[in-house]
């Protein structure tokens, strides 16, 4: 699993306390990458010592990673709601607006961070920010992307195709689109940009997640602050 940005230590930290949300009986939304992780890790041992709980997860990743936990998995749609989602994120602002999707699984993870009672973000410091900047990746149908492309930058954006590692060919997200990356500069109105880019045709999914997270917990050298 894709690693950025802070220590191990301050991602463990964070996961792991997120998990101790988690009561009996709880439908836990499992959130994507390498913070998010230990969550589901430290959730799966509690379910080894008696904890009932399912997990939805919003990737492959972490389907993978909660079964091997041995965390039981259920979709969204065999549940009456969430009680919390726990997820990392790429960048969260003063006002808990987040950037996510650094690992291409934005879009699902919207769904089940929305549908949350309670929804954690879980982060190492190097993710917060006063003003969102970072690029938002925007999951686009493969037969769109060009035109997206052209509806970014009329948005004053300028979007980057993302690429596997190897640089051969594009990232195909686990719903069989592609991701374009969208540097736009400094963010000061994250709520009107999210409302223009899900309003280009094409446009699946972005990494802008305004209005959601309930807390944060960001883990640090010596322990965690929660930030409300
Ligand atoms: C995946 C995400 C991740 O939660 C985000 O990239 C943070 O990852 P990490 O905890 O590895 O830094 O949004 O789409």
């Amino acid at each position: 699993m894709k690693t950025t940005g802070g220590t191990d230590d301050q991602k463990r930290r964070a996961g792991e306390r997120a998990a101790e949300l988690v009561a009996d009986g709880d439908v836990v939304g499992l959130g994507s990458g390498s913070t998010a992780a230990y969550a589901i890790r430290a959730i799966g041992r509690a379910t080894a010592d008696g904890l009932t709980v399912r997990g939805i997860p919003t990737s492959f990743d972490s389907r993978r990673l909660a079964r091997e936990s041995g965390i039981p998995i259920c979709s969204l749609g065999e549940v009456d709601g969430v009680d919390v989602a726990i997820d990392g994120a790429d960048r969260i602002d003063a006002d808990h607006h987040l950037i996510k999707g650094g690992g291409a699984a934005h879009a699902r993870e919207k769904v089940v961070d929305a549908a949350a009672d309670r929804f954690v973000v879980v982060a190492d410091p190097s993710k917060t920010v006063e003003t969102l900047s970072h690029p938002v990746p925007v999951e686009v149908l493969p037969e769109a992307y060009a035109a997206v492309e052209r509806d970014v930058e009329d948005l004053g954006g300028g979007a980057t195709l993302r690429r596997g590692e190897a640089k051969d060919g594009p990232v195909v997200t686990d719903n069989g689109n592609l991701v374009l990356d969208c540097a736009f500069g400094r963010i000061d109105d994250p709520r009107g940009l999210a409302r223009r880019l899900s309003g280009v045709p094409g446009v699946v999914e972005h990494g802008l997640f305004v209005d959601l997270a309930d807390t944060v917990y960001v883990g640090t050298d010596d322990g965690v602050e929660r930030l409300e």
